[in-house]
């Protein structure tokens, strides 16, 4: 059996890792791992293929930046010739990245059957583009691996045939229990001087946070008083950067340090020692659930609900007064001892296993329910 495993974006890398290592092991399975080159920069790409582990890609499209049709078109044009090439059985995409989308779009039309890792997960805000990807990439897939059970009835809820559904758990969470104590060698939080400190981490890049040039200032003075409690690392995203410049806002300073993209190992070495994270990603709700670090996501709305109901996470409005309060109340509730790590059903470490499986298993099955 022969599979073609494609990723573009950041948050990919770290899913694709335990899926290809379990898939090492099984003899007669051929893996080709394409990446589309949605993110480029040494410090959004590269480093993540190091921290991970992971082999060079086979084929690398290089489509880089551009609008959502420039980039979405650009990946389906050079990823057609890549299944011609490779005639793979199974095309496995991964989360809700523009990528995602597009590789499926090119696999359904050639009749080459696709499964999608982190199916199912349903934020219900439209304007999000990773939702527009999440609904038609499980539209088009034959095989829909779930992170958690929301996930399964949300897909049954939308129709989808339960015996194309299988709950596998979260590859994320895979990389995150297995590079944990390589992490914490990495020494960040000494490099930056927050050692046995109470310190936030930050990250913001969403286009509905960043965008708007009011949002961003009111999220901008949020880190201004939460840098009055404690020193704040914001790992700051190209996107951010470009907009704070564009908008000529004034970064804030001092106890806020602004930094640029950090690899994987540097961040889950500073989510593991920091005192609150406040965050846009998807990625980082699900990891402070695994360790017990409180969240704050700045988002009207959250695909990964049990990262509430069974982890750390929260949402708050992307205003400053909003988060001034969140970031009380979560203090004195952290004072309070009350955060324990979450961790979902699935959450396990085994998740990579269980697609590699779920692909084997399907092998016939799949075809039969279309
Ligand atoms: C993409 C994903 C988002 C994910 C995020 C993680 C989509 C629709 N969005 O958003 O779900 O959370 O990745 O980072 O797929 N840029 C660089 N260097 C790079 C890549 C991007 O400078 O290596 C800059 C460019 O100015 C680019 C902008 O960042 O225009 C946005 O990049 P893009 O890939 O379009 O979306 P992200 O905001 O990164």
């Amino acid at each position: 059996m022969k599979l073609v495993h494609v990723v573009g974006a950041r948050p990919n890398f770290m899913k694709v890792a335990p899926v290809l290592r379990a898939g090492q092991s099984i003899a007669g399975l051929i893996q080709v791992l394409v990446h589309t080159g949605q993110h480029y920069d040494p410090a959004m790409s590269d480093s993540f293929f190091q921290d991970l582990g992971l082999p060079a890609p086979d084929e690398n499209l290089g489509v880089g930046s551009g609008s959502h049709a420039e980039q979405t078109a650009r990946i389906m044009l050079a990823f057609e010739p890549v299944l011609d090439r490779h005639s793979p059985d199974w095309v496995v995409v991964y989360g809700d990245v523009n990528s995602t989308v597009a590789c499926a779009l090119v696999a359904v039309k050639k009749g080459i059957r696709i499964a999608h890792v982190e199916a199912g997960l349903r934020s219900r805000d439209r304007g999000m583009p990773e939702e527009i990807n999440r609904i038609l990439t499980d539209q088009l897939a034959d095989l829909l691996l779930t992170p958690s059970r929301d996930g399964n009835d949300n897909l049954a809820a939308e129709g989808i045939p339960p015996a194309r559904v299988r709950m596998v758990g979260n590859v994320m969470v895979d990389t995150l229990l297995r590079l944990r104590s390589v992490a914490a060698k990495r020494g960040m939080p000494e490099r930056l001087g927050v050692k046995g400190a109470d310190y936030a981490f930050v990250t913001l890049h969403r286009p509905s946070n960043v965008d708007d040039r009011d949002t961003l200032s009111e999220l901008l003075g949020a880190l201004e008083d939460l840098g009055s409690r404690m020193p704040v690392l914001f790992a700051v995203h190209p996107r951010t950067r470009r907009r704070i410049d564009e908008f000529g806002l004034t970064a804030p300073n001092g106890p806020v340090r602004l930094l640029d993209p950090l690899g994987y190992l540097e961040t889950v070495n500073l989510v593991d020692g920091a005192a609150l994270v406040l965050t846009d990603s998807g990625g980082l709700q699900e990891e402070t659930t695994v360790l017990g670090v409180p969240c704050l996501t700045a988002r009207p709305s959250t695909e990964r609900p049990v990262t509430i109901t069974e982890g750390t996470n929260r949402l708050v409005a992307s205003r400053r007064v909003d988060i001034n309060a969140a970031v009380t109340e979560l203090l004195a509730r952290r004072a309070g001892g009350s955060f324990q790590p979450g961790r979902p059903e699935g959450w396990d470490g085994h998740a990579g296993e269980r697609v590699i499986s779920a692909l084997l298993e399907s092998r016939t099955t799949v075809t039969a329910t279309t």
